[in-house]
C-alpha cells in the first residue's frame, strides 16, 4: 500500500469508521516538517477502499508540496471520505468526521474539497477545533474557490506572456474544463482581461451561463482538452494528462485547478516532448489553501490574503527560469524545488 511508484513515505494514515453513521474515512498525514499537515477533506464515491486509499496518499503528498511551495507554515495531509451508497444523514457523517480530525490532535487540519461544502465545515466545528473554511460573520473565511481561481488566473497570465510570447489575454483562446467553483471563477477573470472561452461540463446549465454570460463557446466534454486554443485550463477532474489525452492538445500551456492533473510523472516528460508547457497544478492552485491557512491562524484579510496569491506569478516565473537552467521539465523541477522546502520554516 505504502510503495506506489510516485509517492514518498506518509507519517501516518488514519482509517475511521463509524458504524452509526456508516462513515468510512481515510485521513493522511503526509509530511509534518513544516508544520500541522493542512489539506481538505474530499466526499466522493469510490468503486473500492483501496481507490479511496490510493488517492488520499496521492493527494496528502500534493498538499506538502504545495504547502511547501505556497511558503505556508504547514505540512501536507488530505482526508476522503466514502460516500455511502445508500440514504444517510449528512450532519450525523461530518459529526463523525469531525471526531476522527480531533483524535489526531491538530497533526491534521481539515477544509473543503470536492463534495464538502462550507455547511459541512461549520457543522464540524461542535466537534473539533481543526477545521478552516468557515463561513464567519463579518470577518475572513469560508469558501477558498475564489482565491483558487485568483492564483489560476495569475499563473496563466503569467504563463502566456513568458512561454506564449504575447502582450496580454486579449484574444488569447482559453479551454476551460469544469465551471465549478473554482472553474466559474476562472472564467470571469480571463473574460475581463479579453481572453476568449471554449468550455466543457457535464452540467449543461453551467454551460448555458458561461454562453450567454462571457460569450463562451461550448465543446462536449470529450473535445475540450484537444480544442483549437492556446491554454487549456483542467479544473474539473484529476489524471485528465495522460497517454490518450497528450497527443490530441493542441494547446502550448497547460494550467488549471484540478489536483493530480498527470496520470503518471512520465507524462509530464510526454507534454515536455511535444513542446507544451505544464504549469504544475500544487503551484498554481495553491490560492485556496494560503485562504484557509490564514483564516485558520487568524491571519486572515482580504487584500492581504489576495496579496499573498498573487505571489504565486513570482513563482511561476521562478519555475520558468529555474528549467531554462536545468534543463528539467517544470513538473520534475517543481517537484524537486517542492522536496527541497519540506523542512521546519526558518
Ligand atoms: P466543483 O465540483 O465545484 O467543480 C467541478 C466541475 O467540473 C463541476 O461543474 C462538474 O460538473 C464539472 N465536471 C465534472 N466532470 C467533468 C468532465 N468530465 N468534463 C467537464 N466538466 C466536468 O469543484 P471545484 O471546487 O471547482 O474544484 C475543481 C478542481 O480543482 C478539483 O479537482 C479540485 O480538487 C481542485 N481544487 C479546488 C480547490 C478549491 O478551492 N475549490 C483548491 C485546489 C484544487
Amino acid at each position: 500500500l505504502f510503495g506506489l511508484p510516485d509517492q514518498s513515505p506518509h507519517e501516518r494514515v488514519l482509517l475511521a469508521a463509524d458504524p452509526v453513521t456508516g462513515l468510512k474515512a481515510i485521513l493522511a498525514v503526509h509530511s509534518t516538517a513544516r508544520g500541522p499537515a493542512f489539506g481538505g477533506c474530499r466526499f466522493w464515491s469510490y468503486d473500492n477502499e483501496l481507490a479511496a486509499l490510493n488517492d488520499a496518499l496521492r493527494l496528502s503528498q500534493g498538499m506538502s508540496l504545495k504547502n511547501a511551495l505556497a511558503n505556508l507554515p504547514f505540512g501536507g495531509g488530505k482526508a476522503v471520505i466514502i460516500k455511502p451508497a445508500g440514504d444517510f444523514d449528512r450532519p450525523a457523517l461530518f459529526a463523525a468526521f469531525g471526531r476522527a480530525v480531533q483524535s489526531l490532535d491538530g497533526a491534521y487540519i481539515t477544509a473543503e474539497d470536492v463534495g464538502t461544502t462550507t455547511a459541512d465545515m461549520l457543522g464540524m466545528t461542535a466537534h473539533t477545533q481543526y477545521v478552516s473554511g468557515i463561513p464567519r460573520e463579518g470577518a475572513f473565511g469560508g469558501d477558498p474557490s475564489p482565491k483558487t481561481a485568483y492564483g489560476v488566473f495569475v499563473s496563466i497570465d503569467e504563463g502566456v506572456k513568458r512561454v506564449l510570447g504575447r502582450e496580454s489575454l486579449q484574444g488569447v483562446r482559453v479551454a476551460l474544463q469544469g465551471l465549478g467553483a473554482v472553474g466559474w471563477h476562472l472564467a470571469e477573470y480571463l473574460h475581463r482581461a479579453g481572453a476568449q472561452l471554449v468550455v466543457a461540463d457535464v452540467n449543461a446549465d453551467k454551460v448555458a451561463r458561461a454562453q450567454a454570460k462571457l460569450g463562451a463557446q461550448a465543446v462536449g466534454i470529450g473535445e475540450i482538452l484537444a480544442a483549437e486554443v492556446d491554454v487549456v485550463a483542467p479544473c474539473a477532474l484529476g489524471a485528465v494528462l495522460n497517454a490518450q489525452s497528450i497527443p490530441a492538445l493542441k494547446a502550448k500551456l497547460i494550467a488549471g485547478a484540478a489536483n493530480n492533473q498527470l496520470a503518471t510523472a512520465a507524462d509530464g516528460d510526454a507534454l515536455q516532448a511535444r513542446g507544451i508547457t505544464y504549469l504544475p497544478d500544487y503551484l498554481v492552485n495553491a490560492g485556496g489553501i494560503i485562504s484557509v491557512a490564514r483564516e485558520f491562524r487568524n491571519e486572515g484579510e482580504e487584500t492581504a490574503v489576495m496579496n499573498e496569491v498573487a505571489q504565486i506569478r513570482g513563482r511561476v516565473a521562478e519555475l520558468l527560469d529555474r528549467i531554462k537552467t536545468s534543463g528539467q521539465t517544470p513538473a520534475r523541477e517543481a517537484d524537486a524545488w517542492a522536496r527541497s522546502l519540506l523542512v521546519k520554516p526558518a
